[in-house]
């Protein structure tokens, strides 16, 4: 299987790195919706996208009136097992910081049902609506994630069956460390993108990123210890927008 391209820029800071990512998005956006008439979209979650999507919202930026939000269809990589208006569901941080401001039709916005009491339920429902929408292959056009400081993703965590799921697209694990249930995409999905773009801010970062390189260049892939190592689309690009302080663990490089 062909290598995927990865490429790693470097980014002042979090401001710069929102800016950047913004860019890439309507970038990609746009090239999607001209060559596929839509462009769909499968959003992170967690608090580094906040600045992302309020750069996109704010209409005094190039960036919303640059999108036709009509064409764009939004997923979510992951979601906690909570109900859409609780404060640590991802789907009301987008809702606050992108939804309420862009002219999105509702029924392009598939969030996934973390109020499901049953997370296997919520997972197997999303399931069906990724397979009704995509019938046969789900290749997002853009896939965000973040990275934890344990190197998960999406919700992808260390030791977890999901890292290694090939057939099921969305799961339900139990996160022992957050004694809760999360629901998730699998690598089975991730690794369909046309393009997937890590967005990692902050020094908690560093010792996860440099885990996920040096392992990589140096052939010691563990996904199941660092499960980003797991993204890696067949016929894809992956693209990691990383400031500095999570780049401080990162060997440097003559002439970086
Ligand atoms: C979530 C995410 C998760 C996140 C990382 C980084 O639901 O929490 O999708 O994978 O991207 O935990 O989180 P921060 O951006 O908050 O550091």
């Amino acid at each position: 299987m062909a290598q995927p391209l990865i490429d790693l820029r470097l980014c002042a800071d979090g401001a710069e790195l929102a800016r950047t990512a913004a860019e890439e998005f309507s970038r990609r956006a746009e090239d999607a919706i001209h060559a596929r008439k839509r462009c769909t979209v499968a959003l992170s979650g967690g608090s580094t996208p906040r600045r992302l999507f309020a750069l996109l919202a704010d209409g005094r930026e190039p960036f919303r009136d640059r999108i036709d939000w009509r064409a764009v269809h939004l997923f979510w990589g992951d979601e906690r097992h909570v109900p859409p208006d609780h404060p640590e569901s991802n789907f009301r941080m987008t809702r606050e910081t992108l939804l309420d401001a862009v002219p999105i039709p509702a029924e392009n916005i598939h969030r996934i049902r973390g109020e499901e009491p049953d997370a296997a339920r919520a997972a197997a429902l999303y399931e069906d609506e990724l397979r009704a929408f995509f019938s046969g292959s789900p290749r997002f056009d853009l896939v965000l994630l973040g990275l934890g400081p344990d190197a998960h993703t999406a919700s992808l965590f260390p030791g977890t069956d999901a890292v290694r799921e090939r057939e099921r697209w969305v799961v339900a694990p139990w996160v022992e460390k957050l004694a809760a249930f999360r629901i998730t995409l699998t690598p089975a999905v991730l690794n369909r993108a046309a393009t997937v773009i890590f967005l990692v801010q902050g020094e908690e970062k560093a010792g996860a990123l440099r885990a996920v390189f040096e392992g990589e260049r140096e052939g010691e892939r563990d996904p199941d210890r660092w499960p980003a190592q797991v993204i890696r689309p067949e016929s894809g690009e992956v693209l990691w927008l990383v400031d500095r302080a999570a780049a401080s663990g990162l060997e440097k490089r003559s002439g970086s």
